[in-house]
């Protein structure tokens, strides 16, 4: 029998939506974000267990400066504003990603966040935040060389389960379906090795224009 466990989403579309609209880039990433918000609550609802959102990728910090700082700040703006709600809601707030690289303030809304919410039971929301895919891997073998090079692990030792252990995702089970908004057809640097047996799904939508309903007949569909 077949479980959905774990979703984890690229919410991807933003820009488009809102240049369709002839509104600027940071409009769409207004209402995406204010999606984002109504797809946790639908996702904790429902009862499932992990959701993992692209939030932010390594390769975005190349995008123009203004987009980034925007960027940063609704992520701020978000995390002041909802870390009472998740941990009313039940829901433990994570994140993966190369966080250091985040303006003080955000790591620290960012600590706060998990602190609140480390006892949740409920669904367990992950960012993945100022992350890729490539970044984690070379980040984990290195780890793994360095074990190696002092004596603390056998070459021999190293297997699948030792390495999905080296990575930012540890502890928690891969993703059981990944879905992509926005009709872009690639992972774009997320989560690799994780989903090297998930089901994928790709949408039109773009993420503005992405509702509960749509997201609760995707994960239907995974079981059909
Ligand atoms: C996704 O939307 C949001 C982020 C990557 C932060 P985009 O900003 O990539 O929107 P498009 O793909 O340009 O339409
Ligand atoms: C992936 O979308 C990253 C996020 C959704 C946060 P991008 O729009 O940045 O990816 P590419 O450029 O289409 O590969
Ligand atoms: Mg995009």
């Amino acid at each position: 029998m077949k479980s959905l466990d774990h979703v984890a989403i690229i919410m991807d579309g933003n820009g488009r939506w809102a240049q369709m609209r002839s509104r600027p880039r940071t409009y769409g990433h207004i209402k995406g974000a204010r999606v984002a918000k109504k797809i946790i609550t639908c996702a904790a609802d429902m009862g499932l267990k992990h959701l993992t959102l692209y939030t932010f990728s390594s390769d975005n910090w190349l995008r123009p400066k203004d987009e980034v700082n925007f960027l940063m700040t609704l992520l701020e703006r978000y995390l002041k504003k909802e870390s009472h709600n998740l941990y009313k809601k039940n829901i433990r707030f994570t994140t993966i990603g190369q966080t250091e690289k985040l303006p003080n303030s955000i790591q620290r809304s960012i600590a706060y966040t998990k602190n609140l919410t480390s006892g949740c039971t409920g669904l367990e929301v992950c960012f993945a935040i100022s992350y890729g895919s490539k970044q984690e891997i070379i980040s984990a073998v290195k780890k793994i060389a360095s074990a190696v090079k002092d004596n603390q692990l056998d070459l021999a030792d190293i297997d699948e389960d030792q390495f999905s252990q080296s990575l930012m995702t540890t502890g928690r089970p891969d993703p059981d379906f990944v879905i992509r908004t926005s009709g872009e057809y690639r992972l774009s640097n997320f989560l690799m090795w994780q989903c090297a047996y998930s089901e994928l799904f790709f949408t039109d939508i773009l993420w503005p224009d992405f509702t509960e309903n749509q997201f609760t007949s995707i994960c239907k569909s995974y079981f059909s």
